[in-house]
């Protein structure tokens, strides 16, 4: 075969060597512009998973990358004039340099063609190879010049950074946080051999043009990184190497293939530094190639099974780059506003991919610190004990809204159930709501409950609007107070333009065939084409529904619950006057998100006016429409401060569901994000739902401070004793019930 590969750096070199060596009969050229020996940027990073699959692919190149390593285990954060410590990171550093070289050496002794100091600007000499690699990087022309078979996407992210170099040998892989009077500063920096380090610095545009460094040249640049950071430097020197203020562009592509054309490394995808992982994937992309061409023989096929096997491997590693590139974008929210511990857990566990628990695989006595700091906390924020050594996992400590003290962090989430006849709940709640109770949670909240009957989703929906409502739900209440710790919750809603539709497994939000009743919301839009047109609310409308708010939640304190939840999230009747995109009034009820909040507060100030003032009361949002022209998670901070000055205690964070062409973005704990958000920016307690299964994740989340409670729904279903499973699993005892007390002496065999 004709192998060509434009661009020789770490993906051009290494597939030119890999498929040198598979066949020495293929010629392989590789066309590089700059010289053997020039480089940009200092040292590159390697986590220990990603050597071995350097090993399996050639062992020379591995033994020689190995050999070329600074190794170290721990990470250093530098945060308010403290330095914390996490150990068991297992990271290597080289210089890039020496792994150009190293490739580039290999490729010489397979037999690999080199041309230096020749850049390609057309292709045409080129069309009758039989594959070329657009090995060009991250500024690929091959990329640009084929855009629309490649359909790139390049997403430029605000922050500004430089890439520099030290002579400080950075004894572990550092963070440093540093303020000056232009803003916060962000700096990652690791060692690649004995006496050199990579320094990155990284800040917000307008931090990066208060210091003025929009006008400075590198050489300034150096002195004013020197000046800031010369304690942390020991008096050694940084040096630059092109280093260029720059700003990190993500970069993604509809398709990787065209023709004999095939887009490799960072022309093909980028991974933002502070995950480090560029490298990695642009040699395990080679590796990929290789061997798909080597098994199938024919390009064709080769692309299409290399395009299948790294596609899926890259989106998730872009997903969990983009989280931590966000962090670092967003470091302002934390800063300052966390203490040392917790920012250093936030940090850690920024990717969501490091959870609490393989922290405490890689550093018991970090973790363990981290526990004890999280229960004396809890002990402080409920004023009741919570054991210090050894602390419980940050899921089963306590927390307090007003006279409410929840015994963990677990939340049933609201979960429709449809077997209700006009509103009454019957066994079937029972069951489900008190099973999930002596399950663990720490507290359960009942279904979206419908304050009047015109008020329901469904004819299954529940409700609280007839007095037998009372009794009723007052049987699961009692039930779930007097056989487990755990509290119970009521959401209170009004279905809106989502009313008068079939069960969930009918046909979730279609209309009724028969016997539909008349709907409502902010304005006359229905939810699909074929959706029932619903009556814009006039004044009078507002006042029946907000009376129907305030019976509710009577009904609810006469029935003993706990807490209430208000439902303004998923395009219900409050909701829809929130969103922009169901809310096109002209009055004073429509607008200005101030305007389109009127309302919704309006039922809250009433139902907190008669909901006693020692319980507490929670609001469901959407916090994004995941729509064009919808709600956004600004829009989401903004209300959620207007909650807290209404007496809102807690935002219960969703997303979405507001209109039906809505482009969610899932994934784990898809959600949490805004939820930590509004937590450090309004200022209020939140709750996270969405895509959370794994206790390690509940520990993480709530011991780096994105959310007080997690909310588990579909785990819920799947498991009713999903809190006493993650406790067992913990080895940490959580009481059961006098029935169930044999369970002491018995050991599940699981898997
Ligand atoms: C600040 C910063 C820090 C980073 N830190 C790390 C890290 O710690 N760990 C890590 O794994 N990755 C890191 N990376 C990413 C890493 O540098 C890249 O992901 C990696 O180099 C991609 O390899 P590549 O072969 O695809 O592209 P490149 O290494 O960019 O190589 C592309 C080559 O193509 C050549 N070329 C381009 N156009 C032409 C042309 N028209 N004709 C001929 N030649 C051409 C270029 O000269 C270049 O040599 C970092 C990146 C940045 C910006
Ligand atoms: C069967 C079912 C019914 C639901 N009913 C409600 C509801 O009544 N009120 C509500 O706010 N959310 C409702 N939701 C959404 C969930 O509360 C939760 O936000 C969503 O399922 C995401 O969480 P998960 O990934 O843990 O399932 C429902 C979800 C399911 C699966």
């Amino acid at each position: 075969m004709r192998l060509i590969s434009i661009g020789g750096g770490p993906a051009g070199l290494y597939f030119a060597l890999l498929m040198k060596k598979a066949d020495p009969a293929h010629d392989v050229l590789v066309v590089e512009r700059n010289r053997a020996e020039d480089t940009f940027g200092f040292g590159v990073v390697f986590s220990d998973a990603t050597l071995e699959h350097f090993a399996e692919a050639d062992r020379e190149t591995y033994e020689a990358i190995t050999r070329s390593f600074a190794h170290w285990d721990d990470i250093d954060i530098h945060y308010r004039g403290e330095v914390l410590t996490s150990t068991g990171h297992g990271f290597s550093g080289m210089s890039r340099q020496r792994l150009l070289d190293i490739l580039q050496r290999r490729c010489a002794e397979l037999g690999v063609r080199m041309q230096f100091q020749k850049e390609v600007t057309d292709l045409a000499a080129y069309a009758d190879a039989d594959l070329v690699l657009a090995a060009d990087g991250v500024n690929s022309f091959i990329r640009s010049r084929y855009a629309e078979h490649f359909r790139p996407q390049v997403d430029w992210r605000p922050n500004k950074f430089v890439w520099l170099g030290t002579t400080f040998p950075f004894p572990a892989f550092t963070f440093i946080f540093k303020e000056s009077e232009h803003g916060l500063w962000r700096v990652h920096a690791y060692r690649y051999n004995e006496s050199m380090s990579t320094f990155i610095l990284e800040t917000t545009e307008p931090a990066w043009r208060n210091a003025g460094l929009d006008q400075a040249d590198e050489n300034q640049t150096l002195g004013f990184a020197e000046r800031l950071f010369a304690e942390e430097l020991q008096g050694h020197r940084l040096l630059t190497n092109r280093s260029l203020w720059r700003n990190f562009p993500t970069v993604k592509n509809g398709c990787w293939h065209h023709g004999n054309l095939v887009l490799v490394g960072d022309a093909a995808h980028t991974a933002h530094f502070s995950i480090g992982s560029g490298t990695k994937l642009a040699m395990e992309d080679a590796i990929a190639l290789a061997r798909a061409l080597q098994r199938h023989g024919e390009a064709d096929k080769a692309l299409v099974a290399y395009e299948e096997e790294r596609r899926p491997e890259v989106d998730s590693l872009q997903r969990a780059a983009q989280v931590s590139l966000e962090w670092f974008e967003q470091t302002e929210r934390y800063f300052g506003r966390l203490e040392p511990i917790q920012f250093a857990m936030s940090l850690l566990t920024r990717s969501l991919r490091v959870t609490h628990d393989n922290l405490r695989l890689r550093d018991p006595r970090f973790v363990a610190t981290v526990d004890r700091w999280f229960a004396s906390q809890a002990e402080r924020q409920t004023r009741f004990a919570v054991p210090a050594a050894p602390a419980p996992p940050p899921m089963f400590t306590p927390f307090r809204l007003r006279d409410l003290v929840l015994p963990n962090r677990v939340v049933v989430s609201p979960m429709c159930q449809y077997s209700a006849e006009d509103g009454a709940p019957n066994d079937w709640h029972l069951v489900h709501l008190g099973s999930r109770a002596l399950g663990g949670a720490g507290l359960v909240i009942t279904e979206m409950t419908d304050v009047s009957r015109e008020g329901r989703i469904s004819p299954g929906c529940s409700g609280m609007y007839k007095p037998e409502h009372v009794t009723a739900w007052k049987r699961i209440v009692d039930f779930v107070h007097a056989t487990s710790p755990a509290k119970i919750g009521m959401q209170l809603a009004h279905a809106g333009r989502k009313g008068s539709t079939k069960k969930l497994w009918e046909g979730i939000d279609e209309p009724l065939p028969a016997g539909n009743w008349p709907i409502i919301s902010a304005s006359a839009i229905p939810y699909y084409p074929h959706s029932q047109v619903p009556t814009p609310m006039g004044r009078s409308d507002m006042d029946t529904v907000r009376d129907d708010f305030v019976r509710a939640a009577r009904m609810a304190e006469e029935a003993g619950f706990d807490l209430l939840e208000l439902h303004f999230a998923h395009g219900y009747l409050l909701a829809s006057f929130l969103s922009p995109l169901t809310n096109t009034r002209a009055d004073e009820y429509g607008g200005a998100l101030v305007n389109r909040a009127r309302y919704p507060l309006e039922v809250f100030d009433a139902v907190r006016a008669v909901w006693p003032a020692r319980k507490p009361m929670s609001v469901r949002i959407s916090a994004t429409d995941w729509a064009e022209g919808g709600g956004t998670p600004d829009d989401a901070v903004e209300l959620a401060k207007l909650l807290k000055a209404h007496g809102c205690d807690i935002v219960d964070v969703s997303a979405g569901q507001t209109v039906p062409d809505q482009k969610p973005v899932y994934g784990r704990l898809y959600q949490t994000p805004f939820a930590d958000r509004i937590r450090h920016e309004a200022g209020i307690p939140t709750m996270t739902v969405g895509n959370i299964a794994s206790w390690a994740d509940v520990n993480s989340i709530i011991a780096a401070g994105r959310a007080d409670l997690c909310v588990l729904a579909r785990a819920h279903l799947y498991d009713p004793y999903w809190t006493r499973h993650a406790a067992y699993e913990q080895g940490y005892e959580l009481p059961w019930p006098d029935q169930y007390v044999s369970v002491k002496g018995f050991t599940p065999r699981l898997p």
